[in-house]
């Protein structure tokens, strides 16, 4: 049993010990922000298959037609355009599985949790999408679509993050109610782009000429979506002002200027859009906006906070004399 056990270990070493495995480790930091990247760009590819009309480019799923898994030259750009954006989900695998990897061979537990949740993801992307064409294009299901695109962003962007991080408590950079404005502020951030994906539901850009739509009224419901983001702004100001006001790391001063000036770029795209009856250039560059307005809040969210490495388990004496380290207040 022993001998067994040994040797599993012996080639888990060796494995980890591998040179791909090891250039992954050392690549983790890049690797990850090419997740973040990536999956932002799927948004983008997603945009380019709605605005284009090719929904349903592919009409089945997992096949893309019922004899084939691949488009054929009969179905035209469209399937092209929807198969392509298929394909996509091999590049987001491959650098999940790349993460996942750097992850252990760094043998940090709080890495490889992060990458297994950001590769599981993709495969319920995969399902998602599926659905999404199996229901016609159901405008709920392709709004869920967008929602766990986000929670892979975050998911990839904590991964990205962390790499540079200890194991830690994390510690507070600022005083703790300036912590709970920045969740009110993500939140409210979050209302916007859920918000968001209902006005899409609502209007012209299904994704194919016999989609179904969720029957709300645009004017409203664009309204809402305004009203959120006026409150999202004004939540980044205060912070903005509050951050400043108690001499906050400049980083983090630095973020939510950041965060306040990508808000206003999406905003200005958005209103735009509204009053020339939503072109698609603009409406695909309000998607890659969204993205942006998420990484430039998570970036905040990260700015007041650091984690250093583990503490030893056990204190190490001393010297006689030596004063005993006074932990920060
Ligand atoms: C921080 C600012 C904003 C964020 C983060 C944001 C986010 C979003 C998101 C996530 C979507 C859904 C994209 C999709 O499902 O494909 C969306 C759609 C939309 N947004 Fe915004 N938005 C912002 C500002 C605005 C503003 C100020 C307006 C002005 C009315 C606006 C108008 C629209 C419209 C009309 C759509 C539907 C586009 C379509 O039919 O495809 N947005 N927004």
């Amino acid at each position: 049993m022993r001998g067994v056990k040994s040797s599993t270990e012996r080639l888990a070493s060796a494995f980890l010990a591998s040179r791909p495995v090891r250039w992954c480790g050392s690549s983790l930091r890049g690797l990850a922000l090419a997740s973040v990247i990536a999956n932002i760009g799927i948004i983008v590819t997603g945009a380019a298959v709605r605005l284009t009309k090719s929904g349903l480019g592919c009409p089945t799923w997992p096949r893309c037609t019922d004899e084939s898994y691949v488009s054929t030259p009969e179905m035209g750009i469209n399937g092209a355009i929807e198969f392509g954006n298929r394909l996509l989900t091999f590049v987001l695998v491959a650098i999940a599985v790349a993460c996942f990897l750097g992850a252990l061979a760094r043998r940090r537990r709080s890495l490889v949790r992060l990458s297994v949740a950001v590769a599981l993801g993709i495969p319920g992307q995969g399902v998602i999408g599926g659905i999404t064409v199996l229901t016609n294009l159901n405008p709920w299901v392709v709004g869920l679509h967008f929602i766990l695109s986000i929670a892979l962003i975050a998911g990839a962007f904590a991964l990205w993050r962390r790499v540079d991080e200890g194991d830690g408590e994390p510690i507070l950079l600022v005083p703790a109610p300036l912590r709970q404005l920045a969740w009110v502020t993500t939140a409210a951030g979050l209302a916007v782009i859920a918000a968001g994906v209902v006005v899409t539901g609502s209007g012209p850009h299904s994704g194919d000429q016999g989609a179904k739509r969720n029957n709300l009224d645009p004017q409203q419901i664009s309204q809402v979506h305004a009203d959120l983001v006026f409150l999202l702004i004004g939540l980044t100001v205060a912070l903005w002002f509050a951050l400043r006001a108690v001499d906050a790391p400049p980083s983090a001063v630095r973020a939510a200027a950041t965060l306040f000036w990508v808000e206003m770029g999406q905003g200005l795209i958005g209103f735009v859009q509204y009053f020339t009856h939503l072109p698609v250039a603009l409406v695909a560059a309000h998607m890659l906006g969204s993205g942006l307005v998420w990484v430039a809040t998570l970036s905040v969210l990260w700015s007041l906070r650091t984690r250093p490495a583990v503490a030893p388990a056990t204190p190490t004496p001393t010297p006689a004399g030596t004063a005993e380290p006074v932990p920060a207040s």
